[in-house]
């Protein structure tokens, strides 16, 4: 490993009534990648922004050194000028746009005009180099998450970086995608280049990182090897304690049907004639939680929003809740009929910016009352500080604008309205994407409480420990067909996958 190309010496960043940062130093040596890990609202992000320049040099206090020569940045493209290139926690794309468009935007080829030819041709050496099968035509808007965040990194490659900084840039992928990802960044190492890697998924972490430093409310704990580190250890300086036992589940007491869906189909969102759901029928039961696996784009998340409501359009469905018939034709229906929803894009449905925490979490609890139900504020306010407390929200109060949290403390408070909620059916689409491994425990805690309450909860998850470790039963998705059903006890990796990858 070489010399040490980048320092960042005594950065403080402060936001009203928050230090984000104090007294931060961290450093990252040629062809390195250097692993940063801490609790949601640690600082990674704020970090990571005053290094791409998003943060100009009169927002914070500190030095960047690049090269031996310190840095002064009025913003993003003076970053970019010493060749720091940063894939953001939040995708961010132009959907009309090609994902050529996307790619080189701001550096198209051709003078006056764009030579589409060499446009495409280079970004075809750029998908080919990832091992990506997409084609630079396409529309960014039709790619799934996973893709649209394999392109982000794909267009942070185009610029060729010296410093290449990827903000949680797993969160929306499947396990072979990350194997993408990892094979690229090996590739980025020998090249040379230098990278700071974020992410909550610890064991990527230890496959790819040289070193790693930890971040605890906005201070470096520690920085080292990776080969100083193990889990426990990592987790410890993290979050200040143990975690004894991640995922707490107790023997539920499975009741009677809650939740019968019976010939569920949904058409493909890009292909015609081709259903994304084809025909599937399920049962979920009072205190069971039905966990539904399978690989990005089997269909999952579109059968859970077909059946809240969310999509409408050519579905067909037969719905019966506590063995009755209903119908559901937008959310608030299904939020009538007893089911709560939370979502895997939380910044498309899953809270309202412009609030603060406390208003959202009330946000669904208060929404179907009658009109001129007495709403007791007190009581309302209890029950979120409550799930403000016990969810660790990193913020000043509850009074804290939602769009001022951290990435991690966003996905909580959007898990804490619907628990607030307290839905008979909750679905969760993806329920610990971004969030910390403390956070994440408590979750689990709190899921299996629900159950032992009697609330059925439907969970798509692509991470197969907690899918495993959690459900009651589960079923596999594949190509909008159910391939496999395994009881709590019967359900391994192995089987799972094969089933995922069944009626291909
Ligand atoms: N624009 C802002 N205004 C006010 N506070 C902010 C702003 N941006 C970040 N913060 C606060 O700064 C702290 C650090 O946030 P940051 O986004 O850096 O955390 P993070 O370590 O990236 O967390 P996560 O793992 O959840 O992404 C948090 O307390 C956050 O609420
Ligand atoms: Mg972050």
């Amino acid at each position: 490993m070489g010399d040490t190309i980048l320092e960042m010496k005594h950065v403080t960043k402060k936001f009203p009534g928050v230090i984000a940062l104090n007294d931060v130093s961290i450093d990252v040596k040629k062809g390195e990648i250097l692993g940063i890990v801490g609790e949601n609202g640690a600082g990674k992000s704020t970090l990571m922004k005053v290094l791409s320049g998003s943060y100009t040099n009169k927002e914070y206090e500190g030095e960047i050194w690049v090269n031996g020569e310190k840095q002064s940045f009025g913003s993003v493209s003076d970053a970019k000028k010493v060749g720091i290139e940063m894939v953001y926690q939040e995708v961010n794309a132009m959907y009309e746009a090609s994902v050529a468009e996307n790619i080189f935007v701001g550096n198209l080829p051709g003078k006056g005009w764009v030579d589409y030819k060499k446009l495409y041709k280079d970004t075809q050496d750029l998908l080919d180099q990832l091992g990506l099968q997409i084609s630079p035509k396409t529309p960014a808007g039709a790619l799934n998450s996973g893709q649209l965040q394999l392109m982000s990194i794909v267009r942070a490659m185009a610029a060729h970086p010296k410093i290449m900084v990827l903000d949680e840039p797993s969160t929306a992928l499947t396990d072979s995608e990350v194997d993408i990802l990892m094979n690229f960044l090996e590739n980025l190492r020998k090249s040379g280049v230098s990278c700071i890697y974020i992410s909550h998924k610890l064991e990527e972490i230890f496959r790819i990182c040289d070193r790693v430093t930890i971040i605890r409310d906005g201070n470096v704990i520690t920085s080292g090897d990776i080969s100083e580190f193990n889990q426990e250890t990592l987790v410890q300086g993290m979050i200040g304690r143990k975690v004894e036992n991640m995922y707490v589940k107790s023997k539920h007491e499975i009741g009677e049907p809650t939740l019968e869906v019976k010939h569920l189909s949904v058409p493909h969102p890009t292909i015609d004639n081709r259903n994304i759901v084809d025909d599937i029928s399920f049962t979920v039961r009072k205190g069971e939680i039905l966990g539904i696996g399978g690989l990005v784009g089997a269909g999952r998340s579109e059968a859970l929003g077909a059946i809240f409501g969310e999509l409408v359009q050519g579905v067909h469905k037969e719905v019966k809740i506590n063995g009755k018939e209903v119908t559901i034709n937008s959310p608030k229906d299904a939020i009538k009929a007893g089911i709560g929803f939370v979502t895997e894009e939380r910044k498309r449905t899953g809270f309202i910016q412009t609030m603060n925490i406390l208003q959202n979490l009330s946000l669904i609890s208060l929404y179907d009352l009658p009109k001129k139900y007495f709403i007791d504020r007190k009581v309302e306010n209890e029950k979120a500080k409550a799930i403000f407390d016990r969810m660790r929200v990193k913020a000043p109060s509850m009074n804290t604008m939602v769009v001022n949290l951290s990435g991690g403390n966003q996905q909580k408070v959007v898990l804490g309205k619907w628990l607030m909620k307290n839905p008979q059916i909750l679905f969760i689409d993806e329920p610990t994407k971004g969030i910390d491994v403390g956070a994440k425990a408590e979750f689990y805690k709190m899921m299996d409480e629900l159950a032992n309450a009697g609330v059925s909860i439907v969970m798509v998850s692509s991470d197969m420990p907690e899918l495993i470790s959690m459900s009651d039963r589960i079923i596999v998705l594949s190509n909008g067909k159910i391939t496999g059903e395994f009881s709590h006890e019967e359900a391994a990796q192995a089987s799972i996958m094969k089933a995922a990858i069944a009626n291909q």
